[in-house]
């Protein structure tokens, strides 16, 4: 990749949100979601973890025979038998790659009870390995941000030297904050030979809420792949979320100087699939694709974006594929929020009959939280019936 402000956009609601306990989909589903992401411009789609169930390689393999553009990548542990199923699922695609990875923290280290020495020894094998099958090669230190360095930089050197093409450094627990995650990334390019030569990136969870923000550090370091989950989608407290990521490069690009592929117009019917498909609904005031993101209750806020919409909003619904109104009508909503739902619904007012609306609506909106255009609908036939 020469474009130095090229950020990949590698995507793993199908594996990493996928494994979010109660988000588990149907083989159909994920073809749909798979379908989508390849549509919004996702340079790497993580279809599943092939050698996890026999569903989990038929998803695989039959979204590595239908993606148009996208690579389709598989996951598999730091085994032989792993990494050959991985191959076997995504070798259909176009473009294929396989994702290996183990833990090297010294926690996650303890587990198959390996020394420093002995886990050197199976990243040199496995990466060999997973290169002999596939050209196109990631892998992860597992709980990277709570390796030590020295280790970090070892290991990550093996891997190169053993044919990987993408380094993954993952945040496993959401433990790292901003200034850390830049600074592993800058350390990881200044040490480690051959680090120039391949693509680092960067895989955040949130649970310190701060995965959004370690990706973009990451970025600034000089990160060039973000992993991200749909609605950040994930175990515990989710993934890095696409469109948060996507949409602060966008919206922020003069700090941010960053591209990235995606048609930003699609993130708002992906986002509702997913939520159904998952199972998982969006919080109402998620960033970018809740559902009161883009709303304006306050008679203030509903005036300012009537007059000038620059004045509460930063960016466009339609930017992300929302074509409903931003305009919320409820007990806080002001006469020229009012007075601009109607004239939408087709009545135009003279200012009296508008005052007499106006006390009326209050009252409705003081005994209900929200106001439908149904509901103006009837108050106008109220109106009518009254004059
Ligand atoms: O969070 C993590 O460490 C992972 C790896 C498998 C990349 O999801
Ligand atoms: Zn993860």
């Amino acid at each position: 990749m020469t474009d130095k402000s090229r950020v990949l956009i590698f995507d793993t609601t199908l594996r990493d949100g996928e494994q979010s306990p109660g988000a588990t989909m149907t083989h159909d589903e994920k073809l749909e979601i798979a379908d989508l992401l390849d549509e919004m411009g996702v340079d790497i789609i993580e279809a599943g973890f092939p050698i996890a169930s026999i569903g989990d390689f038929e998803a695989v393999s039959d979204i590595a025979k239908r993606a148009k553009t996208s690579t389709i990548c598989g996951l598999a542990r730091a085994k032989l038998p792993d990494i050959d199923r991985c191959w076997e699922a995504v070798k259909h695609a176009k473009s294929p790659r396989i994702h290996t990875f183990i833990g090297t923290s010294p926690l996650h280290r303890a587990i198959p009870n390996l020394d420093m020495d002995q886990m050197a020894e199976v990243i040199h094998e496995t990466v060999t390995h997973a290169r002999n099958l596939c050209d196109n090669v990631q892998w992860s230190p597992m709980d990277a941000t709570r390796t030590e360095h020295d280790y970090l930089c070892r290991v990550v050197e093996i891997a190169i030297k053993a044919g990987a093409t993408t380094i993954n450094i993952p945040d496993t627990v959401g433990y790292t904050a901003p200034a850390e995650s830049a600074a592993l990334i800058r350390m990881l390019l200044e040490r480690v030979p051959g680090a120039d030569e391949i693509i680092f990136a960067t895989h955040c969870h949130n649970d310190l809420g701060m995965a959004t923000a370690n990706a973009l550090a990451a970025v600034d370091a000089g990160a060039r792949q973000i992993e991200c989950t749909i609605n950040g989608l994930g175990e515990r407290a989710g993934n890095t979320a696409l469109e948060e990521v996507v949409m602060a490069m966008k919206v922020r690009h003069d700090i941010m100087p960053y591209d990235t592929g995606i048609d930003t117009t699609k993130i708002m019917n992906i986002s509702r699939r997913v939520a159904q498909v998952s199972g998982f609904p969006v919080q109402f005031n998620k960033a970018i694709v809740g559902k009161n993101a883009f709303l304006h209750e306050s008679g203030i806020h509903q005036d300012g974006v009537l007059k000038n919409v620059e004045t509460f909003e930063i960016m466009k619904p339609s930017d992300i594929g929302i074509t409903e109104t931003n305009i919320a009508m409820g007990k806080h909503s002001g006469r020229a929020a009012l007075r601009s739902k109607l004239n939408d619904l087709g009545y135009d007012l003279a200012d009296n009959q508008l005052n007499d609306v106006f006390v009326r609506f209050k009252a409705l909106a003081d005994r209900k939280k929200e106001i439908y255009d149904d509901d103006l609908i009837a108050l106008m036939s109220d109106t009518a019936a009254n004059t």
